[in-house]
């Protein structure tokens, strides 16, 4: 943990994007559960999509109206939190192992914030890059990446194994088309920064401000 304060400010500015009748993502992660008691709160008149179990109990144990993803199209808004941003708005995301579920859901959102603490602030990306593997032919899947760490725990609530990629990275948008093209990965946790449309970072004073958007 740590950075409480900071991520709390980012979590309450982003909180404040929230409007009547929006469809929103909730994101994964401890910047994310400061989010849910500021969007509470407001009793806004929104619904609500959850990324991981550990966020509908929560939203859902606040108050918020959570409904299965499967019932929605599109939404209007998702904030989610991130391991890494670098200056130009890539993110790496799943230090919770939630990233394939965080995708498909701020590739839905016509809007897409991501709030972080400042230190989240990086120069350049570095490896671990997170994964989600199919557990069906997983040595061979291991073995085409090549330096990937198993992460021990549960699997994904899809039933994926999570683990983290180690390699030299060379340019992001290679190592996410690569990734990509793997087959045997469900999902990595490299989001481009053309799907990140705001970025908030939250400071230990308790401030905030927008580094992207
Ligand atoms: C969950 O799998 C992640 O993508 C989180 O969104 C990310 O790790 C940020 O988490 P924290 O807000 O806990 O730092």
């Amino acid at each position: 943990m740590g950075h409480e304060r900071a991520k709390r400010a980012a979590a309450e500015q982003a909180s404040l994007l929230v409007e009547d009748g929006m469809r929103v993502g909730l994101g994964t992660g401890t910047t994310v559960a400061f989010l849910l008691p500021a969007l509470a709160a407001r009793s806004l008149d929104i619904v609500c999509v959850a990324t991981s179990p550990a966020t509908e109990k929560q939203a859902r144990s606040l108050g918020l109206d959570v409904r299965a993803f499967a019932e929605l199209e599109r939404l209007d808004l998702a904030i989610d939190g991130a391991d890494q941003v670098d200056p130009a708005g890539w993110l790496v995301k799943g230090g919770g192992g939630a990233h394939t579920r965080e995708k498909i859901v701020a590739a839905a959102a016509e809007h897409f914030v991501v709030i972080v603490s400042a230190d989240k602030l990086v120069g350049e990306i570095t490896p671990p890059v997170p994964l989600e593997l199919l557990s069906f032919g997983l040595a061979s899947t291991l073995r085409q990446l090549g330096e990937v760490r198993l992460r021990p725990g549960p699997p994904s609530p899809d039933g994926g194994v999570i683990a983290d990629w180690y390699g030299e990275i060379r340019g992001l948008a290679e190592l996410a088309g690569r990734l990509d093209a793997q087959p045997g990965v469900v999902e990595h946790g490299l989001f481009p920064a053309e799907m990140v449309e705001t970025v908030i970072a939250g400071d230990e004073e308790g401030g905030a401000r927008k580094v992207k958007g």
